[in-house]
């Protein structure tokens, strides 16, 4: 069992910059965990702690049912993978994905064997008499995954590991880690894996569950399609999709009992009915309007006359050969939409065109706190 629990974990550090607030997390024995979020929002310091390369100012952290506050990362039964690889320049890959066996006086010829073993999985076996100068910084994170790998870890700990590669390599080695994490799980090996990442699409095809920070708290935890779904609130919605959602201030006003988000250019757009009890209290308030681009269409996806079509200036269309994002305004806001090329209406610069808002798939956010407030449990 290698669960890892983090119970009220707070981080000051010396200078007195609190990068940690009271953050309470489980991750299940065997699963991949995510944390996702902008650039300082404390994901190496929270795994750094679970590692034990950074002291925890309060709160526990349990590694597998054992409260690991005071434990050495040698004995938390963890294993590390850095973006920037930390390979010895002087030894060989196989000298490399020995190096820490051999330190805990693992027999030779189970270090030989575990090495091996790790070497075919990530298919780096020819490499075995190379120097790290001589690969390629794809292969030299292989070598560092394994180098994880032969330790069998409980828990293997991923800080970025991916960021120095280029576009194409990334997406290669994501698919290659995720397949490992099945296969250790299918031989029978614990293989809890938290991964951090500031990239979402990343999040989002890896995790089974992902953890969503921002400013050194946690935002929202659930399954990608839970988060891209139902966010609870205006970061993770912003965070979690691209091209991100459209997300606009906007007035919520009540006419003759139906409810209306009203933009800018007093364009109103009718909310669903099952709405209307949840978001009733904002009636005459400023809110925030959130609506994914693949929610907008134009009048080929929406081809009836209804009350949810709005009239919208083109700014740009990008196209993406199998859909095209156009960039259009309705007054002075800025909106995106999202349309398969079969359904493109070679909108250019400065056309005038209708744009449909499917308002079933809408979000509305307090103003203040930025929670969803339109959410049907
Ligand atoms: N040793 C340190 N002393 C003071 N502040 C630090 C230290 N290390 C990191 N921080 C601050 O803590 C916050 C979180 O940092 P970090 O965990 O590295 O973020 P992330 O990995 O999400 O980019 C940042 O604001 C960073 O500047
Ligand atoms: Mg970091």
């Amino acid at each position: 069992m290698a669960e890892v629990i983090l119970k009220k974990v707070e981080k000051e550090y010396p200078n007195g910059f609190k990068a940690v607030h009271k953050i309470d997390l489980n991750i299940k024995d065997g699963e991949f965990m995510v944390f996702v979020g902008p650039s300082g929002c404390a994901k190496s310091t929270t795994l750094r702690m679970i590692a034990g390369l950074e002291d925890i100012t309060d709160g526990e952290i349990y590694i597998g049912n054992k409260l690991v506050n005071n434990l050495e990362p040698k004995d938390r039964g963890i294993a590390m993978v850095f973006q920037n690889y930390a390979l010895y320049p002087h030894m060989t890959v196989y000298e490399n994905m020995a190096f820490g066996l051999k330190m805990a006086k693992v027999p030779k010829i189970e270090i030989d064997k575990r090495v091996k073993e790790a070497a075919e999985k990530l298919e780096i076996t020819d490499l075995l008499d190379r120097k790290p100068k001589e690969m390629s910084g794809g292969q030299r994170q292989r070598v560092a995954v394994g180098r994880a790998i032969v330790r069998k870890p409980d828990v293997f700990l991923f800080d970025e590991p991916l960021s120095n590669l280029d576009a194409k390599l990334r997406v290669s080695m994501r698919v290659r880690i995720t397949q490992l994490h099945k296969q250790l799980k299918a031989e029978g090996q614990t293989a809890t894996m938290i991964y951090v990442t500031h990239d979402q699409v990343e999040a989002m095809t890896m995790g089974d569950r992902i953890c969503v920070l921002n400013y050194g708290k946690i935002m929202q935890v659930d399954t990608p399609l839970n988060l891209y779904n139902f966010p609870k609130n205006k970061f993770v919605a912003g965070f979690i999709g691209s091209p991100s959602m459209n997300l606009v201030e906007a007035i919520l006003l009540e006419e003759n009992n139906a409810f209306f988000v009203v933009l800018d250019n007093d364009m109103k757009l009718p909310l669903p009915t099952e709405k209307f009890e949840r978001v009733k209290s904002y009636v005459g308030k400023k809110i925030w309007f959130g609506i994914r681009p693949e929610n907008i269409g134009n009048k080929l996806t929406n081809p009836e006359e209804s009350p949810k079509k709005i009239i919208g200036k083109v700014n740009i269309v990008e196209q993406m050969g199998n859909e095209e994002f156009i960039h259009f305004s309705i007054g002075k806001t800025q909106y995106s939409s999202r349309v398969a090329v079969e359904n493109s209406c070679n909108l250019q610069f400065g056309n005038i065109s209708e744009f449909y808002f499917d308002m079933d798939k809408c979000h509305i956010f307090d103003f203040e706190t930025e929670e969803n407030v339109s959410l049907i449990n």
